[in-house]
């Protein structure tokens, strides 16, 4: 097979799921988006993308949910975004095997492109600085940004201002999805200032991890979630059958609908997760991951990685 001299090894690279641990809505703003403050923290729950050099140029992307396949796409259009940022004209192929629900809350689709934007920047050796990503995210979406950094964080402002907190303590997360997609901008709009949060949540869970407290776990809180609860009685449902499977802190994930349910004891998440399981809810069983962690998901940006090599010796296919 003759690759072209631009030719790289084909990589996979991992894109983790995030749970909102709170979400305070302080208000709207002029520009019609939400002033937030939220602790953000990613999950093992991820998506699969493969990285492959087209030797002609241009881009191609393949998702394995027809729903998800086309230009419209996150992944696809951060690729366009690098492009216009850069002027490169490198030629990616790019496959996106999806395990994060969509329209779920777990910013699945935020953490592809934030993923594409970090893989390219290194296989492309762009030299972007992670200041200048973030940027390109914020443009992508609220959540991207986030995604650049990983593990936990404060998010505030839209989502463009992200600052790292000390990891969570590993914890165990049970997920359950309701069956009901709830679009993010209708529950942005169904909110009144009854909703809104005065951001004490926030603050007191990012203060805790910051003095290596052991946060309190039942203050979390998140402003979309009466409200979803309301208008989706599945999720009250969902919610409901955490609790009687024995589980104690109980959330919702951003805008919803999915849920999760936070434990130190993988016997204790395992019991639960197996009732729900057996009940016929959609449920996941998954665990925090650091920012390390995270930042690791990419084979070549892990830490004392070096960067790509045009023969692309560390390449896994
Ligand atoms: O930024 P993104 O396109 O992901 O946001 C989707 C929608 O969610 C926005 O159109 C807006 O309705 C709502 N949103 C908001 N305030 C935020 C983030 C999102 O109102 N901070």
């Amino acid at each position: 097979m003759n690759h072209g001299a631009s030719y790289l090894k084909p990589f996979f690279a991992r894109a983790y799921a995030k749970i909102n641990l709170t979400l305070d809505v302080l208000g709207r703003r002029p520009d019609g988006y939400h002033e937030l403050a939220s602790v953000m923290q990613t999950v093992s729950l991820a998506d699969t993308l493969l990285f492959r050099s087209l030797a002609d140029g241009g881009t191609e992307f393949f998702c394995d949910v027809p729903a998800l396949n086309g230009t419209d796409n996150l992944v696809y259009r951060a690729v366009q975004a690098l492009r216009e940022a850069t002027g490169r004209e490198q030629g990616v192929r790019i496959e996106l095997q999806k395990q994060t629900p969509t329209q779920g809350g777990l910013g699945g689709g935020s953490s592809d492109a934030a993923r594409v934007l970090l893989a390219l920047n290194a296989w492309w050796k762009l030299g972007m600085s992670q200041e200048q990503l973030m940027d390109l995210a914020a443009g992508l979406g609220s959540d991207v940004p986030f995604f650049v950094l990983g593990g936990t964080a404060l998010v505030e402002g839209r989502g463009e201002r992200v600052t790292p907190l000390p990891d969570l303590p590993g914890l165990w997360v049970v997920l359950l999805k309701p069956s009901v997609a709830v679009s993010t901008p209708a529950a942005f709009r169904a909110l009144t200032p009854d909703d809104y949060t005065t951001g004490q949540a926030t603050a007191r869970l990012a203060s805790a991890l910051r003095a290596d407290d052991l946060p309190l776990l039942d203050g979390l809180v998140i402003a979309l979630e009466a409200r979803i609860c309301q208008d989706y009685p599945m999720v009250t449902e969902g919610r409901v059958a955490l609790v009687e499977a024995g589980a104690q802190v109980v959330r919702m994930s951003g805008s919803g609908p999915t849920l999760f349910a936070l434990f130190q004891s993988l016997e204790q998440a395992q019991r639960i997760y197996q009732a729900l399981l057996q009940r016929g809810w959609q449920v996941w069983l998954v665990r925090t991951v650091s920012q390390a962690e995270a930042g690791a998901a990419d084979p070549y940006l892990g830490p004392g990685d070096e960067p790509f090599s045009e023969q692309g010796s560390q390449g896994m296919l």
